[in-house]
């Protein structure tokens, strides 16, 4: 199943016991979040090889909502871990990542599915999976709940294997992705207020 395209579609207000004037409005539901997320399980679950051992690494902290979602509809094996990750000079092809949290199994000949929450260049995911492969598992492939609508992958980014949906270039927050380390715990994805971005920026 193709990724949902929400590209062109405008903000739907954001649900009264969650109004804030600090968001602008509100791109995905919680219930559309959650069906989609059970289409990609489904999906992966039918893809998913049962020749080798299998890994889910999920990496933090922006993926821990739409993981612990994931997981919770997949009856085949797999062990669960968390990497964490962290990037710095994001807009440089240079820019660095830190590893925040190592992640303790081994990948070695194993069916690996990375876990992310956003791809927007891609930047982070290719460092990740050039990263993983120096462990030769026996298959590499990454899940994104969002993709980011933008430019080309290019020679310094990869695309994912499996998409929930495909968004306009805004910043959102929500549904594990934060601003600030803040707005994680939305069960929906939002889109902040200009006036929040610029605050913290001045
Ligand atoms: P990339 O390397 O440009 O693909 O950036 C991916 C990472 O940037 C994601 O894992 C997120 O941590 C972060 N990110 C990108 N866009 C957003 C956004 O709109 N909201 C929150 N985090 C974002
Ligand atoms: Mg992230």
């Amino acid at each position: 199943m193709k990724p949902v395209d929400l590209t062109l579609n405008r903000l739907e207000p954001v649900p009264t016991s969650w109004n804030s004037d600090m968001l602008k409005g509100m791109m995905i539901s919680s219930e559309l979040i959650q069906k989609r997320v059970g289409e990609l399980a489904d999906e992966i679950d039918r893809s998913m090889p049962d020749d080798k051992p299998v890994v889910v690494l999920s990496l933090l902290s922006g993926a821990f909502l739409f993981t612990a979602d994931l997981v919770r509809h997949w009856r085949f094996s797999f062990e669960l871990d968390f990497m964490g990750v962290s990037s710095y000079g994001k807009n440089v092809a240079s820019g660095e990542l830190s590893w925040t949290h190592p992640m303790q199994i081994d990948l070695k000949e194993k069916h690996v599915l990375v876990i992310d929450d956003i791809l927007d260049t891609g930047q982070t995911l290719r460092k990740v999976t050039d990263k993983l492969h120096l462990s030769q598992p026996a298959s590499l492939r990454t899940c994104v709940l969002l993709r980011k609508e933008r430019q080309q992958p290019s020679e310094h980014s990869v695309d994912a294997d499996f998409v929930g949906f495909f968004i306009p270039d805004q910043f959102v927050v929500g549904y594990g992705l934060d601003f600030a380390l803040q707005f994680r715990q939305l069960p929906f994805i939002g889109v902040l207020d200009a006036h929040v971005t610029h605050t913290a920026n001045d």
